[in-house]
């Protein structure tokens, strides 16, 4: 350091006051990427903050996935429209981003809806975000490209606050069921290498993170470059991240259940730091559906995958995604549907009404399944769900897990962390623990966590 103490800053002042307010609309991968944003924005000079009407950049990363997503995006930019009017007035500049996969779906057609839009830019490209503030001076500009240069070779290093993160492995899809937007939002399917994703491993647990959740649009189709230069798998990957000092927990999401490999599976049994939970969309229990969806596998297909990684790890809490109100689906399609959630029995799940998608094969089929009867089987499907959910946690109670704890609780002396189960937890003990494995007896299920008591830490291995 040069200067003494009370040298005058040398920044102008412009650098030091401009401020990003960054936003999420999507997918864990949107997170991730609106946090890689908020990084490109930190390293041109702008401080992160969530108090909309003091930015001078506000970036919107939009989700394309069903309708109401998408259309959230244009109401806030009728209001940030009017925002950015009086701060004009008030001689400040604002700059509206909107990046994401809405961006990447709609590209110009954003400008023409929306006049105070300065930058369009997509998923594979916003590692020029700074080229293209500067350009939006001369007009506005839109970038949708999927460029041939790899973002993640261009953007800044990585700064995480917290004690979990998520790490992108695996990006895009080639698997274009018939109903989804992501193969072309996103794009043709690419793996970073074991020696990147290790990495930024390491730079996250030098921030202080303990858990990381490794994620993919297909993450069980990673398949990266190894140390040999030979493709490496997940079960490979995460066998790698396990040497990185001072990582407590790995994580991974979203799979499908046609690139589950038995590597990945024997991972849940010799691995230690893979956590016993998988998030595994079905979609539908119809094989009929699930044909027509272009998924490639059957009900029972699922079912005999998930015998087989209950074999390797008896305690895994399973997840899942469900679509009700595909083009042609029947009642008996639907009981199929419902008598799969019975047999497999999960700890957690989503599940959507079908929405159409201009571009996608189903958006074409004219057998669509009327409003209220999406609503209904939406709604009896949420309620076998909830139970389950609810027996899931009730099946906790009085039991003892390691919780890696994430912050401060809802009350003075509290914590909040997480079993393996990814169950939230609350229990007295001090802030000092947050970033540490603690051994909780659980005494109680509310609606939306659970509650417990600290043991002492020799209790752990019981
Ligand atoms: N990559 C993940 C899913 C991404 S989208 C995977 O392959 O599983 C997350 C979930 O949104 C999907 O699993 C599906 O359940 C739901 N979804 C996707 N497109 C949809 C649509 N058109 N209508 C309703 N739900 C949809
Ligand atoms: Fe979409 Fe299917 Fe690809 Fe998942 S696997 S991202 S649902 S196309
Ligand atoms: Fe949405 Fe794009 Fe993720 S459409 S779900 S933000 S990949």
């Amino acid at each position: 350091m040069s200067g003494s103490p009370a040298a005058p800053c040398r920044l102008p002042r412009d650098a030091i006051l401009k401020k990003a307010y960054v936003k999420s609309y999507g997918c864990q991968m949107n997170a991730y990427d609106a946090g890689r944003m908020a990084d490109v924005l930190a390293a041109e000079g702008y401080s992160a903050t969530e108090a909309v009407e003091e930015a001078d950049i506000v970036v919107l990363n939009t989700c394309h996935i069903r309708e109401k997503a998408a259309e959230k995006v244009y109401s806030e930019l009728g209001r940030l429209r009017v925002l950015k009017g009086e701060r004009a007035e008030a001689g400040r500049e604002t700059k509206i981003v909107v990046a994401g996969c809405v961006a990447q779906a709609e590209g110009r057609e954003i400008l023409s809806r929306a006049p105070a839009v300065d930058v369009v830019v997509g998923p594979q490209s916003y590692h020029r975000l700074p080229d293209l503030l500067r350009r939006s001076r001369e007009g506005r500009v839109v970038d949708t490209e999927f460029p041939l240069e790899d973002k993640f070779d261009h953007l800044p290093a990585r700064r995480n606050r917290g004690v979990t993160g998520f790490l992108t492995v695996q990006e895009g899809c080639d698997k274009f069921c018939a109903f989804c937007v992501v193969p072309y939002t996103r794009g043709a399917e690419v793996s970073r290498s074991v020696a990147a994703v290790v990495e930024e491993a390491r730079r996250l647990v030098a921030d202080g993170v303990r858990e990381i959740t490794l994620i993919g649009q297909n993450v069980n189709a990673y398949h990266g470059d190894g140390a040999d230069g030979a493709p490496a798998t997940l079960g490979i990957l995460m066998d790698a991240l396990a040497q990185v000092p001072g990582l407590l927990r790995l994580r991974y999401t979203t799979s499908h259940p046609n690139d589950f490999a038995d590597d990945l599976i024997a991972a849940h049994a010799h691995n230690p730091l893979v956590m016993p939970y998988l998030h595994l969309p079905v979609q539908s229990g119809s094989d009929r559906i699930l044909h027509a969806m272009n998924r490639r596998h059957t009900g029972d297909a699922y079912r005999r995958l998930i015998a087989r990684i209950r074999d390797a790890r008896p305690d895994i809490a399973l997840s899942s995604d469900f679509i009700v109100g595909f083009p042609g689906e029947t009642d008996a399609d639907f009981a199929e549907t419902m008598r799969l959630v019975s047999d497999i029995g999960f700890a957690a799940a989503f599940s959507f009404k079908y929405s159409p998608r201009a571009g996608t094969p189903a958006a074409e089929r004219e057998d669509a399944v009327p409003e209220s009867v999406k609503t209904e089987r939406l709604a009896e499907l949420q309620k076998l769900l909830d139970a389950q959910r609810h027996a899931f946690n009730e099946a906790a109670v009085g039991t003892v897990a390691e919780i890696l704890v994430e912050k401060v609780g809802r009350h003075p002396g509290q914590v909040a962390g997480k079993t393996p189960h990814l169950q939230a937890v609350q229990f007295d003990a001090p802030a000092s623990t947050i970033g540490t494995l603690v051994p909780v007896r659980i005494v109680r299920s509310g609606s939306n966590s659970l509650f417990g008591e600290r043991l002492p830490d020799a209790a752990a291995a019981a």
